[in-house]
């Protein structure tokens, strides 16, 4: 069994604290994204969990044993780096090979697991190759390949895509998923762009200043944001939040009355820009419509909700010009509402 289980991790670079009692259980053969803005401390929770960095205090076991003094190379973990190294000296075949030239594997079974990994990531057909001769992305399935020859019970990457163009991202990540859920490999994937974790988690972790703001499936996540940065950081266009006046449990915006709960002093309410409709006779929530976006798959609508910026998500074919003000109908089932003092989300009305 491969589960990681990341108990209170606490790490201070001197007088800074860049992870605040961090916890975190990954099951054995699950994919867990770390997501959240440059600088919110995933890479260093990454290199706490390889053993690459020393935590100031709590523990990482993993596979039921405390690893937390026990050297990267006995943690039986593999990585891949967002900027992976392949050596240029060496060939495609001995690139992938390296991990297992390491553990002094027999020649066979080198050669079995080199082809099989190679497959896997389909540069087969450039094993004798030297990375030079390779494109970025071409390396870059390389670095994975090598990371996956060793077959990890763990493999933990940190950016690994990031220094590809965007459609060789896409295909990748598409890879990836599959390579990895065929293999059962329990990984851990740190990355800042959300599309990326939603499209390969299974569960992500939301982080933010040192703290995990949310744990959850990317539907959770995207549903029912714990907390304004989440539903801020996830979506897009990301989720909406305005200030609104209420009492006794209903908020009022313009002629429109929505179900609130009654409990904070000051509300905002978080609506995804998808979860809007344009009503056909202009009643509902009033929005002031400035840019007209059109997308193709939908049109994107910037403006204003008593005077707050808002973007929404109209059908591509919508009657919508820029200057006009149209009324906006939504599901009271389908939004957040957040206590402006604290950030958290709010129960439901
Ligand atoms: N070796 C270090 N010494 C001092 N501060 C560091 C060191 N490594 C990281 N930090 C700080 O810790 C915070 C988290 O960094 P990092 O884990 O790299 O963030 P992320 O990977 O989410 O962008 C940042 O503020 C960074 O400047
Ligand atoms: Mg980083």
């Amino acid at each position: 069994m491969a589960d990681i289980v990341i108990d209170r991790v606490v790490k201070e670079f001197g007088s800074f604290r860049a992870l605040q009692e961090v916890s975190l259980t990954v099951k054995d053969g699950e994919f867990v994204a770390l997501l959240g803005p440059s600088g919110c401390g995933k890479t260093t929770l990454l290199r706490i969990i390889a053993g690459l960095e020393t935590q100031s205090s709590g523990r990482v076991v993993i596979g039921g044993q405390d690893v937390s003094d026990l050297s990267p190379r006995k943690r039986g973990l593999a990585m891949v780096f967002q900027n992976y190294a392949v050596f240029p000296h060496m060939t495609v075949f001995e690139n992938v090979a390296f991990g297992l030239r390491m553990q002094k594997a027999a020649q066979a079974e080198v050669k079995r697991k080199v082809e099989r990994a190679a497959a896997l990531l389909h540069i087969e057909s450039y094993l004798d190759r030297y990375p030079a001769k390779l494109s970025g992305g071409q390396r870059q399935r390389v670095a994975v390949a090598r990371a996956l020859a060793v077959e990890p019970a763990v493999l933990l990457m940190d950016e690994p895509l990031s220094n590809l163009d965007a459609l060789l991202r896409l295909e990748m990540r598409t890879e990836l998923k599959a390579v990895l859920r065929e293999a059962g490999t329990t990984t851990i994937y740190v990355t800042h762009d959300q599309t990326e974790a939603m499209g390969l988690a299974d569960r992500i972790a939301v982080m933010y200043g040192g703290k995990i703001e949310q744990i959850g499936s990317p539907l959770d996540i995207y549903a029912t944001p714990a907390t304004r940065f989440v539903g801020g950081f996830i979506g897009s266009p990301p989720m909406n939040f305005i200030k609104v006046q209420s009492s006794h449990g209903t908020a009022r915006i313009g002629d429109a009355a929505l179900p609130c709960p009654a409990t904070a002093e000051s509300l905002e309410l978080g609506l995804r820009g998808e979860d809007a409709s344009l009503s056909a006779n202009g009643s509902g929530i009033p929005f002031d419509v400035r840019v007209v976006e059109p997308m193709g798959s939908h049109l994107l609508l910037t403006g204003a909700i008593d005077g707050q910026l808002a973007r929404i998500v109209a059908p591509p074919t919508a009657k919508v010009n820029a200057g006009e003000r149209v009324g906006l109908t939504v599901d009271p089932a389908r939004v957040t509402w957040i206590d402006s003092t604290t950030g958290r989300a709010l129960a439901r009305a």
